[in-house]
């Protein structure tokens, strides 16, 4: 399974015949190989799942791959992955390769993610991983759209009477109730702000006509649903998709009111930043090791020398980071 193209590294060759040989194993496959693409979605699934809030992320980049071959046949893969952050609310149940990418334009989020895997079997697990989620920052210009704090009280208000105003006129014979705030622009058009906002939202107890405490159904039969809402001066539209009841794989339901995102103050929502449950230690190794990781060129096969057979002169790629999947 994993015999691919792959360098074994003796470090610290034997220092004297009577000692045993210090070997350090690891292999450092090709950013772009089959596994580790397999351990990069892996990683992706696992970290999307963890994440509550805002939006799923998109594999962009695996940065760096090493693979530590232990000795009872089990191998431990850290990898260096970007992420994007893409267009489908954590409760959106389309899969990540159906959702569309933020771009840059407005204000793409990336997520940089050491990931640490193990690997028994060609089954992967996620053993720990650190992330850090950064704002794509733009060029200021003149009319643009920004970003604006998740809990800004403009965009906020933007939300709730768009609500209002998507309960009292749609015909799905239940209200919805607030779930998470995605994201909320201002571009100033003319002399006014135009807001926007982007909101998931979940069915509640209660029907449009009721007029009575309204309860977010429990989230395996409730429906969901994700509203762009747009308000300029006293005009107000919104529009909302609602996703049949999926229980498959929902996230579990945001703790409280507030994201950490929105209590702090952010314009967008960060991934979790740290999951090493049993503080494996292996992520900070992880990028200590791979500095000093021995450069080793993209070689499938020997590259025979130039002349021979009449064989090309074989392009040396780098080894990693891999391609670029988006930008
Ligand atoms: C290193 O790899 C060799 C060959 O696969 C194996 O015999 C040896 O036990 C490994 N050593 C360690 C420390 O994993
Ligand atoms: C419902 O939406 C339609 C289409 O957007 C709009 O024309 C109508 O005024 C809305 N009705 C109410 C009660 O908001
Ligand atoms: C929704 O549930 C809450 C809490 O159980 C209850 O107080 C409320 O009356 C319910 N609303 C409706 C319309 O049934
Ligand atoms: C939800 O689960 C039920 C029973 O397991 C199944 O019949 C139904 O098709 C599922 N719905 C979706 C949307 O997957
Ligand atoms: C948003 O959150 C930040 C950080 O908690 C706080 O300083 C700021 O006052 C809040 N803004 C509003 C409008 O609540």
């Amino acid at each position: 399974m994993m015999n691919l193209g792959v360098v074994v590294a003796l470090l610290g060759l034997v220092a004297c015949s009577s000692c045993k040989p210090v070997v350090h194993n690891f292999t450092l496959p090709l950013c772009d190989s089959p596994e580790a693409e397999a351990a990069a979605q892996v990683a992706l699934d696992f970290i999307n799942a963890q994440h509550t809030h805002g939006y799923k992320y998109t594999l962009n980049q695996i940065e760096d791959i090493k693979v530590i071959n232990k000795v009872d046949g089990t191998h431990t893969y850290l990898l260096e992955l970007e992420f994007l952050e893409t267009k489908c609310h954590v409760y959106d149940p389309k899969p990540v390769p159906q959702c569309d990418i933020r771009a840059k334009i407005e204000t793409a989020v990336e997520a940089d993610c050491d990931v640490a895997l193990s690997e028994a079997g060609g089954q992967f697990s996620v053993v720990a991983f650190k992330c850090k989620t950064e704002l794509e920052t733009v060029g200021l210009c003149a009319g643009c759209a920004f970003l604006q704090p998740l809990n800004d009280t403009d965009g906020n208000q933007l939300v709730q009477d768009s609500l209002v105003h998507f309960n009292k006129n749609h015909t799905l014979n239940a209200a919805f109730a607030l779930l998470d705030i995605g994201r909320l622009s201002s571009q100033v058009v003319g002399i006014r702000p135009r807001l926007r906002a982007e909101y998931a939202i979940i069915e509640t107890n209660c029907t449009t006509v009721d007029n009575d405490i309204c309860v977010p159904l429990d989230p395996v039969v409730a429906r969901h649903g994700f509203c762009h809402a747009e308000s300029h001066g006293l005009d107000l539209q919104v529009d909302c998709e609602i996703f049949p009841p999926d229980n498959a794989t929902l996230p579990a339901p945001p703790a409280g009111p507030g994201s950490p995102s929105t209590t702090h103050g952010f314009k967008h929502h960060k991934l979790t930043s740290l999951h090493d449950p049993d503080a494996t230690g292996l992520l900070s190794a992880e990028s200590e090791s791979a500095e000093k990781a021995p450069i080793v060129k993209r070689t499938v096969v020997d590259p025979q020398p130039n002349g021979v057979l009449g064989a090309e002169p074989v392009a040396l790629l780098p080894r990693c980071p891999g391609k670029i999947k988006h930008f």
